[in-house]
């Protein structure tokens, strides 16, 4: 069964990890959900849904979902002895990308994330802020030179339905391929394929 980490931080955009998850969650595969602090709260905040509440309806009647306390440092996923086919950490914030590209972690997610870099286990970090600062730029560009993929949350304008829902599907697909996960949640461009 393949293997996967997903993170969750304070960034906005929960929505993302909200739909990322639930997609994932219905796949079959393992998942290994980190979630920081700020990121419960924020996805609260922000879709009005409890963490634990939504964990709980991904875990129900699931064999396949795990969660694990940031602060728990012991966890199977802080070792370089776990195997897992991607991590993703979306949304990604600032501080948290901050975190990994100076290697001063200190949580499992981050602690996760630096096993990632230094097994060549892909990953993938989809930041927001705006506008980004040279602090944000230079972390996320250092995070890029160690192998990581940096998937800013930005939507399909040219393929766009104007529907917010496809949007996060759009978005949440182009997440999943970056980690080599084939989906349906977005089409691939095929126009202009004559030219
Ligand atoms: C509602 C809300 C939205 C936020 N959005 C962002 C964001 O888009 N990007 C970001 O880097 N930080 C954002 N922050 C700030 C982070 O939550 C903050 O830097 C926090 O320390 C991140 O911690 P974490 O990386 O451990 O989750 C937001 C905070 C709040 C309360």
């Amino acid at each position: 069964m393949k293997r996967y980490i997903i993170g969750v931080t304070g960034a906005s955009g929960s929505i993302l990890a909200k739909r990322l998850l639930s997609y994932l969650a219905g796949t079959g595969t393992q998942l290994h959900i980190i979630a920081t602090d700020m990121g419960k709260k924020v996805f609260e905040y922000e879709t009005g849904i409890s963490w634990e509440v939504f964990l709980n309806t991904l875990t129900r009647d699931r064999t396949n979902v795990f969660a694990y306390d940031n602060n728990n440092l012991f966890a199977s996923v802080a070792s370089g002895s776990f195997t897992a086919e991607a991590m993703m950490i979306v949304p990604c914030s600032m501080a948290t990308a901050a975190k990994i590209a100076t290697g001063t972690g200190g949580n499992l997610l981050c602690r996760a994330a630096d096993v990632c870099l230094k097994e060549k286990i892909r990953l993938v970090l989809s930041p927001r802020e705006a506008p980004l600062n040279a602090v944000h730029l230079r972390n996320l560009l250092t995070l890029s030179e160690c192998g990581a993929v940096i998937l800013p949350p930005v939507p399909m304008f040219y393929a766009d339905s104007g529907n917010y829902g496809d949007m996060i599907d759009k978005i949440v697909g182009r997440i999943l391929k970056s980690a080599g996960i084939e989906n349906d949640l977005y089409s691939k461009w095929n126009m202009g394929k004559d030219c």
